[in-house]
Parts: C-alpha cells; sequence; structure tokens
C-alpha cells in the first residue's frame, strides 16, 4: 500500500502533483477565467458583507491558515486573523455575525479546532471548514466546507494535505474576489494559469530529491539550526521548521528574516545551518542583507530561491536549490516541498521512525 516507496512520508510527498490536480479539479472554469465553488452555499450578499475573517487550526494546518490570511488579504482585501484554536476561545474574540470564520483540518476532528468552530457559531458567525475528510465531525458541524482533494494521509507528518489547504485558499480567495471586485478577469486569469503550472513544478522539484537528500544528511548532524523568510516566505519557514523537529527531533527555529537582529543573532554560530527562503522579488534585497548577517557570524547558509535569480543569491548562500518560478503569491505551495523532503532524509538518516515520529498522534482528540 505504499507503492513502493519506503515510508507513507515519502509517498504522500509524491502525491502533492495529483493532490493539487483533483483539489483544483472543476474548479475552475473551462475558460480559466473563474472560480466555481457549487458546494458553497453562501450567497454574494453574504460574500458581500463579510467584514472579517478569523481562520483558526492547529499545527501545520494553522501554517497554512498563515499563508491563508496573506492570500485572502492580497486578492480579496478582507481583513484576517489566522489563530492557534487552543488560544482563539481564551482571549474572548470578537465574532459578529459579519465574522467568517474559517477552520482548517486535515482529519476534521481536531478538539481544539471543533471547540473553535462550536464558539464561533454560538457567536453568530458562519464557519466555513476547509478539510481532507468529508464525514469529519468539523465538516459535519460547519455551515460550508470545502473538500481538500488530497486522498488519505497516513503519515503523522502532514504534507500533501498541507499543500492541498494552500490550494483551497487560493481557490476560494479567487472565489471573493469575482463578488467583490477586487481583481479583474485578466489578474484572477493569471493566478489560475499560473495554478494549473504548479503541479508540473512541484514534479520537477521532486526529481532533484537526491540533491535534498545530501543537504538532509549533512543537516543532520547538527543539534540546531534556523529557518528564515520575509513575509509569505515566513509561515513557510515556520511549517519548515515544525516538519524537521516533528519527525527528526532536530531543534530548529523559524523566524522573519528581519527579526533576528533583535534578538536571537547571537546564537548564529560557526557552523549552524541556515535555510533562508529567498523567493519574494520584492523582499530580494531586504532578505539577502539578512543573509549576509548571519554569514558574517559563520552560518551555513541554504537558499531557497526562485529559477532565474540565481546569479545575485549565489554570491550570498553557500549552498542555492532553485524553485520554478510563479508568481509571488504562489511560492508557498513549491517552497515548501524541499523543506518536507529534507525533513524526511533527516529523520531517516537518523534512524527515526519517519511514519509515526514520537509523542505525535495523527489526530489529537484532547484539548
Ligand atoms: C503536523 C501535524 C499536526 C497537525 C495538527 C492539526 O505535521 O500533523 O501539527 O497539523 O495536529 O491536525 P488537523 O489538521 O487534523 O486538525
Amino acid at each position: 500500500e505504499k507503492a513502493g516507496f519506503d515510508h507513507f512520508m515519502l509517498k504522500e510527498i509524491y502525491e502533492q502533483p495529483k493532490a493539487y490536480r483533483d483539489t483544483m479539479l472543476g474548479r475552475v472554469a473551462d475558460d480559466g477565467k473563474s472560480v466555481q465553488l457549487s458546494e458553497l452555499t453562501m450567497t454574494k450578499d453574504y460574500i458581500n458583507s463579510i467584514r472579517k475573517v478569523h481562520i483558526v487550526a492547529c499545527g501545520t494546518a494553522y501554517h497554512a491558515g498563515l499563508v491563508g490570511k496573506t492570500v485572502i488579504e492580497s486578492i480579496a482585501r478582507i481583513p484576517v486573523e489566522t489563530d492557534v484554536a487552543s488560544e482563539y476561545r481564551y482571549r474572548s474574540p470578537i465574532i459578529t455575525p459579519d465574522t467568517l470564520v474559517i477552520v482548517v483540518s486535515q482529519s476534521g476532528e481536531t478538539a481544539d479546532t471543533l471547540a473553535a468552530l462550536r464558539e464561533a457559531k454560538r457567536n453568530g458567525a458562519r464557519v466555513l471548514a476547509i478539510t481532507n475528510v468529508v464525514g469529519s465531525s468539523i465538516a459535519r458541524e460547519a455551515d460550508d466546507v470545502l473538500v481538500t482533494l488530497a486522498g488519505p494521509e497516513i503519515a503523522v507528518a502532514s504534507t500533501k494535505a498541507y499543500t492541498s489547504q494552500l490550494v483551497v485558499f487560493y481557490l476560494l480567495s479567487l472565489y471573493f474576489a469575482d463578488t467583490l471586485g477586487t481583481k479583474n478577469t485578466a489578474e484572477v486569469s493569471e493566478i489560475l494559469a499560473a495554478m494549473q503550472e504548479l503541479p508540473e513544478q512541484v514534479e520537477s522539484i521532486l526529481e532533484q530529491a537526491l540533491v535534498l537528500r545530501d543537504i538532509a544528511e549533512s543537516i543532520s548532524s547538527h543539534p540546531s539550526l534556523f529557518f528564515i523568510g520575509r513575509g509569505i516566505d515566513y509561515p513557510v519557514a515556520l511549517e519548515g521548521s515544525l516538519k524537521l523537529k516533528e519527525i527528526s527531533y532536530i531543534h530548529s527555529e523559524a523566524y522573519p528574516a528581519g527579526e533576528l537582529k533583535h534578538g536571537t543573532l547571537a546564537l548564529i554560530e560557526e557552523g549552524v545551518p541556515v535555510i533562508a527562503l529567498v523567493t519574494q522579488e520584492e523582499l530580494y534585497e531586504k532578505t539577502l542583507s539578512n543573509i549576509k548577517e548571519v554569514k558574517a557570524r559563520g552560518a551555513n547558509v541554504l537558499g531557497i530561491g526562485n529559477v532565474g535569480y540565481e546569479e545575485e543569491a549565489n554570491k550570498s548562500v553557500d549552498t542555492l536549490f532553485s524553485i520554478p518560478r510563479t508568481l509571488p503569491i504562489l511560492t508557498p505551495a513549491l517552497s515548501v516541498v524541499p523543506l518536507q523532503l529534507i525533513s524526511y532524509y533527516a529523520s531517516l538518516a537518523l534512524g527515526h521512525d519517519v511514519d509515526k515520529p514520537r509523542n505525535l498522534a495523527k489526530s489529537v482528540t484532547v484539548e
């Protein structure tokens, strides 16, 4: 049932192109100019009435929600807050009838997320669930459900469910943008066309798995490392760090690249690996100057950058891994893939149980 792969995690990483295709299938109009989400029961009037969005989730799904915040705000121009589900209820969130609460959960059974959903409904908000399991508790109790069509995810570490959640956030934002008029047809078509290229682009990253295995093996001998990134690269850094900790037990921290010098730079010593995401053209120069700060302290920097920008980046990093060119807003759907593979190979190199890491359950049904 692992279809020739050594672990479910690796199989699921390789299933991401298919998960992207399946999650988009039937949701993009034939002319490529709009998104159809026929399963949504919300009306255009309701969409026009949304004043803010709260995204609530745990773990990896929370990291998808952090990307979702930037995606919804930039494409649909609705203000978004993203919260960890176990914190949401206890901070008296301001939930009003014009708040759309989006809960994100692969399993649809996470107790903290379910409790947040109930709290949102009690306060009169409408709840939209993004989940991978159609008949789950969260799917049943939400007002609307958008299913990620990632297929069953067996490995405890979430990979294809996370990336499919990103695809759903892109689709939902474009759907809202159509009603709200925040993007014109040409802009929507451009994003959708770029999304259609993602599956093949992921495949081209997967073809370089052995390069990432070598990188992972060299990282695996270090006790601690850092992930840095700016803008939409930062939540991807958080996800890369979580994945590595979960299955390899190597300590790491993710930092917004500009924030290191406000505290943690002292921990960057000779030889400390730093994985720097540098995919945002607008922030390119700033991130490169943060890379120079860590390099000056002896860090060994792996850059995750864009094809076409190698020359400039190569001057700043020790090793560069390039992802195919896509629109800046879509890069998380590609840049997380090398990080997933690095985590996988680091765990493997250290002889850990990749699919069943210690102290972590696939579905956390206690609060
Ligand atoms: C990470 C991981 C956990 C889950 C979290 C939420 O690889 O598996 O962090 O993402 O427990 O689970 P769901 O999405 O099922 O609500």
